[in-house]
């Protein structure tokens, strides 16, 4: 009988694996053993230690929901999300950020130029710009789904009695690839921190707050989709956004709104300020 040891049980586990040769699942689940065990070695983990993991992981599961799923949300608080973005943004495209869990595939479309505020009070504010591929040339009917938190930092789908479809829309870019409509500035606001990844934020002494963004979903055939946010210069989090979304490329300035400045459009709204952000999509 072989004996195994701490030196030459990773290769039995993966050996014990009968998966397809040259599969990428193969390759992800040979690579996850290889970097758990070294990590345990790494670290003479002991068991109550591993315990301890293992408990974390089992009541993110417990206080996961449907609406709330934890395990995502440690992968935000952990940098995993954004590495996973980084790395699946192509050359010369706008850079990917969180989509966050506030995304519904079902927003209404809207026309250009609309307000997506409701009766939100708050700073009224043109959001324009262009979408283009990597060469510049524009990008006309491409699809701007957008969404967003409110003045005060709460999307209309965490309030009772308010309606979920509120800043949030779907625009067609129009024949020159541009959009534009008016909605509030957002505010920043926290990530659950009432369940065990909040354990983990204090334990690590951090907060868990983000810097106020716009969310967006660009596509346009045969293109490839990005899923990104919009920041703005000279707010707070920027450096520290808990789940670390802002790029300097995705940062933009809020500006007062002078007519004009983005074209010939028409407004459902006189907006306060504006902001300009051209979105680039590689092809597919
Ligand atoms: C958000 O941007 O909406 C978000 C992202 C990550 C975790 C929680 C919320
Ligand atoms: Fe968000």
């Amino acid at each position: 009988m072989k004996d195994i040891n701490q030196f030459t049980i990773t290769e039995a586990v993966k050996k014990s694996f009968r998966t397809e040769e040259g599969s990428r699942f193969k390759f992800l689940l040979e690579k996850l053993i290889d970097h758990l065990h070294d990590f345990t070695r790494e670290t003479n983990l002991s068991q109550d230690e591993w315990m301890r993991v293992l408990t974390f992981l089992y009541d993110c599961g417990k206080i996961s929901t449907p609406e709330r799923h934890e395990f995502i949300l440690l992968s935000d608080v952990l940098g995993f999300s954004a590495l996973v973005d980084m790395i699946n943004t192509r050359g010369g495209a706008t850079e990917g950020s969180n989509l966050g869990p506030f995304y519904l595939d079902n927003a209404p479309r809207k026309r250009l130029g609309a307000d997506i505020a409701g009766e939100r009070e708050g700073v009224s504010v043109l959001c324009h710009g262009v979408v283009r591929d990597t060469l510049g040339h524009a990008l006309p009917g491409a699809i701007v789904d957008t969404w967003q938190a409110d003045g005060s930092g709460t999307y209309p789908i965490q309030e009772a009695g308010q309606d979920k479809y509120d800043l949030r829309g779907i625009f067609e870019a129009d024949g020159e690839g541009r959009y534009y409509y008016t909605t509030v500035l957002p505010k920043p606001y926290t990530v659950p921190y009432d369940g065990p990844v909040g354990d983990l934020l204090r334990a690590g002494d951090r907060h868990a707050w983000r810097a106020a963004h716009l969310h967006f979903m660009i596509r346009s055939p045969g293109m490839r989709s990005i899923v990104t946010e919009l920041f703005f210069e000279n707010t707070d989090y920027l450096d520290n956004d808990a789940v670390f979304g802002v790029r300097r490329s995705l940062v933009a300035k809020l500006e007062p709104y002078k007519p004009g400045k983005a074209g010939d459009i028409e407004l459902e709204r006189q907006p306060d300020a504006m902001i300009g952000f051209d979105f680039v999509l590689a092809p597919a």
